[in-house]
């Protein structure tokens, strides 16, 4: 065996391929040597690519510089890899530069895991049919291409969709009518201004959604109530409606972030919802600590405009029972001391493990 480099990257890696037959690393650069997987793979491989003979179903083609997906893929291919780490970006000729979604897909049906980040795939260049009949496809990721609307047609079992810093404008309605069993999508740095009625619609599993760093002027109103996650940091919000947050019983984290938010603009009671355990708020135009339920635990507020604690906002009353559950809080960056913080605010947060002034 030759180790190129890191030789205790190895042995986990294999051995984790060998009980779970599924990837745990997305790129094999620098972690075993392309002449030793190719002495002792006798199995056919793209000659631009590695295939590891451990794990027969995973074709690595990432940092090659090549402009289409490989046209000599092994029927056998479930896992395939012709994304390119944003770290080689300087390398020009090291990078795969693939604008097309190409038929080449045609003769492998069974592909599970489709990653091309950092490519220069174009919308227009999409043959739609090319992922169409993937059924097991279930994680597509193109984050950093040039993509400027979601694809159409995308399998049904998908399970993770990723297209993060494209140039995406617009979602076509019915994109996702299929999509029941999609749990995450990645949508931020994109060029979002709004999210309409259908857009969304069919995503009944999905769990985190990403729409930071958009140009979203409100929090959409048709965003799938399943979501536990929504991150919506870096957008131009400039008010929040009192119900906005109303249809999602599950939001467990929610990240406002960079939004420019004004205390005027907030209603009181928009973000007293039980199921909340993370608020992010900072780096905003906050006056005053908006109304948090008493089941949060985290409460992010650094780099606002704050200058008085008011306990209310964290406990209607104290009692044996009635207290808040917050473990962190971050004030540091507001107009507030240490000093300003009432005598008896440890009754009102009695858990708490960290605040930041
Ligand atoms: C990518 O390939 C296209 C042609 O396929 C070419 O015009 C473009 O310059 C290439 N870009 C890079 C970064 O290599
Ligand atoms: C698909 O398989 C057929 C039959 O083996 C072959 O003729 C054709 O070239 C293959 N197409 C691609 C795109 O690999
Ligand atoms: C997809 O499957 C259908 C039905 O099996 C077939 O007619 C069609 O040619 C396939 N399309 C592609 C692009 O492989
Ligand atoms: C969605 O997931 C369920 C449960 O894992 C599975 O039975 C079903 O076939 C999946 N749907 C599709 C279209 O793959
Ligand atoms: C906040 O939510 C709790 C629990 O649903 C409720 O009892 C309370 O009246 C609400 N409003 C305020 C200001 O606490
Ligand atoms: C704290 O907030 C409550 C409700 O918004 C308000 O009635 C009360 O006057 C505030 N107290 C202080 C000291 O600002």
């Amino acid at each position: 065996m030759h180790y190129k480099r890191s030789p205790q990257h190895y042995f986990p890696i294999l051995f984790f391929i060998l009980l779970a037959g599924e990837p745990s690393v997305l790129s094999l650069q620098g972690r075993i040597d392309p002449a030793w997987i190719r002495a002792t793979n006798p199995q056919a491989c793209p000659q631009q690519c590695d295939c590891p003979i451990q794990w027969p179903t995973a074709i690595y083609c990432d940092q090659r510089g090549l402009t289409d997906i490989p046209h000599q893929l092994p029927e056998r291919t479930q896992y395939l890899f012709l994304q390119v780490r944003k770290i080689m970006t300087f390398f020009c000729s090291q990078r795969n530069n693939i604008s097309s979604l190409s038929l080449f897909l045609t003769n492998v049906t069974d592909l599970r895991w489709l990653i091309l980040d950092h490519n220069q795939l174009q919308s227009d260049k999409l043959e739609q049919a090319a992922l169409q009949n993937q059924t097991q496809l279930c994680y597509f990721f193109a984050n950093n291409n040039h993509l400027r609307s979601v694809p159409n047609h995308l399998p049904a079992g998908l399970k993770q969709l990723r297209l993060a810093y494209n140039q995406i404008s617009s979602i076509n309605p019915g994109t996702f009518n299929n999509l029941h069993n999609l749990t995450l999508l990645l949508l931020q740095g994109n060029r979002l201004q709004t999210i309409a009625g259908g857009e969304l619609k069919g995503l009944v599993s999905l769990t985190l959604l990403d729409l930071s760093w958009n140009l979203l002027s409100s929090v959409p109103r048709h965003l799938p109530p399943s979501v536990q996650q929504l991150y919506l940091s870096n957008n131009a919000l400039s008010i929040l409606n009192d119900d906005i947050f109303a249809g999602f019983l599950n939001l467990k984290y929610l990240r406002l972030s960079h939004c420019g938010l004004q205390s005027h603009n907030i209603p009181s009671e928009v973000f007293n919802f039980t199921s909340l355990v993370e608020l992010d708020l900072s780096h905003n135009k906050l006056t005053a600590i908006p109304t948090v339920p008493t089941t949060l635990q985290y409460l992010y507020l650094e780099a606002n405009e704050i200058q008085v604690f008011n306990m209310t906002s964290f406990c209607r009353e104290v009692g044996p029972l009635s207290y808040s559950r917050i473990q962190v809080l971050r004030l540091d960056g507001n107009k507030m001391s240490y000093q300003q913080l009432p005598p008896d605010w440890v009754f009102c947060l009695r858990v708490i493990e960290s605040i930041y002034l």
